[in-house]
């Protein structure tokens, strides 16, 4: 599952494989749940570390 947070990240639950631009993999068990940044500004992309909250980042977009 994946769920965008108003203002935040998208909030994924596993279980899931990530592969990230250069190959690293994260595995996400079943009932996990882990962040990942929307905003850009994420020192730990592609996690979030708050730094949208802290920056003021606005998204609230709905899909139609
Ligand atoms: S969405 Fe949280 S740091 Fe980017």
């Amino acid at each position: 599952m994946i769920k965008t947070v108003d203002n935040g990240p998208l909030q994924v639950k596993g279980p899931i494989r990530l592969v990230d631009h250069d190959g690293t993999s994260y595995e996400l068990g079943p009932e996990r749940t882990r962040l990942l940044c929307r905003c850009g500004m994420s020192a730990t992309k592609p996690f979030c570390d708050g730094a949208h909250a802290r920056n003021g980042f606005s998204a609230t977009e709905r899909s139609t």
